[in-house]
């Protein structure tokens, strides 16, 4: 049994010795533990068997093991268990795993228990030399740990001593192959750049409207000193709104904390992402981490603020975000862990009403939940309301224009009217 994961930080194994070209066999480094170097990426993969369970490390395409995952297909291996992050939508699973039956069964990283300690697993990954590996570094030490074999794909090898100590981050300990990949693809799933103001046009169709209005509103939700986490789309974008007299800890469920804006064309990294494959940047102080470090902040409360998009929501603050029955589900993601921590303001931004007119504020949800009585506030183009878990729904802000009996009859539950009820507000 083996496992694959790619270790985007294995260039930071200062502990080998001087490897220039190594001839392809095993190779002991000094007083180091004996580590096999290959110059084939199929040979360092070939003995995986059939049956194997492989945890892959990386995160979407960002730091996967390319030439590794490359030879595995090769190698004709079947009925593998796969444990890697986004394995639905992920490259590996559909070009290693998909195809044939080589697949014998994936554990999505929702599903975020720590794989079993027994299991083998080879890692794979390429690592830059003299350079951070920032977000491609994502899982590899989790699954180093779990492994009983690793394989590890480096972008390049280097002397001893090249690397300070604490800039290591994945002993020696734990690797046992490496392999040293060569003409990296690094495909980036979602490149996404700043647009020049210049490009950026009013917003014209109804729905920008609509959501220019949410944005705006979620925006007054940020505190000086806050650390949150947004989800993709409207809350990411309320980040724009930041007024600039405050600090706000921007953190990246793939293990940002300091996110910053979207890059120009010149700044984009494949290394660097946020947790919805987007490409990034960060801001001076930021700091990288593995998800399982990320999920240890959100569940132990210490993310102030989460903001997410919502397809229902109960009037105890139940929330529905991660699946329709009968359609295809990814998985619930993180959004299950950030609104799990007590101490974590949960605020919903969405439009008020489904497609057709139906009701998204409901007495009770019938879609399958993400978490129960976990939302704080709700703020829709129409109305904000805050959230009681016990006594309900108050409304707080309505849209200049509408009255009470418009919110009323576009509104699936009852709702208390706060004796302070202003027009909704605007960044
Ligand atoms: C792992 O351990 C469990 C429980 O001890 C055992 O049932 C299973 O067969 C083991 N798997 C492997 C691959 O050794
Ligand atoms: C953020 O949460 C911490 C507790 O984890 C708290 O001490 C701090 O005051 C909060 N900051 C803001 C701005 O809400």
């Amino acid at each position: 049994m083996a496992t694959l994961e790619r270790i985007t930080f294995v260039n930071k194994l200062g502990l080998f010795l001087c490897v220039p070209q190594m001839c392809g066999c095993s190779y002991s480094t000094s007083s180091q533990r004996n580590s096999q170097f290959y110059t084939d990426p199929t040979d360092a993969v070939k003995d995986i068997p059939s049956g194997a369970t492989i945890l892959v490390g990386g995160f979407g395409l960002c730091g996967i093991p390319e030439n590794l995952i490359n030879s595995l297909l090769k190698t004709g291996v079947k009925s593998l268990t796969a444990v890697s992050n986004n394995a639905g939508g992920s490259e590996l699973a559909v070009r290693v795993f998909l195809p044939s039956s080589r697949l014998q069964a994936m554990v999505p990283s929702s599903r975020r228990a720590a794989p079993p300690s027994n299991t083998t697993r080879t890692e794979l990954s390429p690592s830059p030399v003299n350079r951070e590996r920032k977000t491609a570094r994502n899982f590899n030490q989790p699954m180093c740990k779990a492994a009983k074999v690793t394989i590890v794909e480096v972008e390049e090898v280097v002397d001893v001593g090249t690397f300070a100590e604490e800039d290591i981050h994945i002993p020696s300990i734990y690797i046992h192959r490496i392999i040293k990949g060569g003409s990296y693809e690094k495909r980036i799933e979602r490149r996404t750049v700043q647009k020049a103001q210049a490009e950026k046009p009013k917003p014209k169709k109804d729905s920008d409207i609509v959501r220019e209005r949410i944005i705006r509103r979620a925006a007054l939700e940020f505190e000086d000193g806050m650390y949150a986490n947004l989800g993709i789309g409207i809350p990411m974008l309320a980040s724009n709104f930041i007024q600039p007299d405050i600090t706000v800890h921007l953190q990246s469920e793939n293990g940002i904390l300091g996110l910053g804006p979207y890059p120009t064309e010149d700044e984009v990294d494949a290394d660097l992402i946020n947790a919805g494959k987007e490409t990034v940047t960060v801001l001076p102080g930021a700091s990288y981490f593995s998800s399982d470090e990320s999920f240890a902040m959100i569940r132990g409360g210490h993310i102030n603020l989460t903001m997410l998009g919502a397809m229902q929501v109960s009037k105890m603050g139940d929330l529905a975000n991660w699946m329709i029955p009968g359609k295809m589900v990814k998985g619930m993601g993180g959004a299950m862990d950030l609104v799990a921590s007590a101490g974590t303001k949960v605020v919903v931004t969405m439009e008020h009403s489904a497609k057709g007119g139906k009701h998204k504020i409901l007495d009770t949800c019938n879609l399958p939940l993400t978490g129960k009585q976990c939302v704080d506030r709700i703020i829709t183009e129409k109305a904000v309301f805050d959230v009681d878990k016990t006594k309900g729904l108050t409304l707080i802000e309505v849209w200049e224009g509408l009255t009470l009996e418009d919110i009323k009859a576009c509104t699936g539950a009852h709702f208390a009217v706060s004796p302070n009820v202003r027009s909704m507000q605007q960044v």
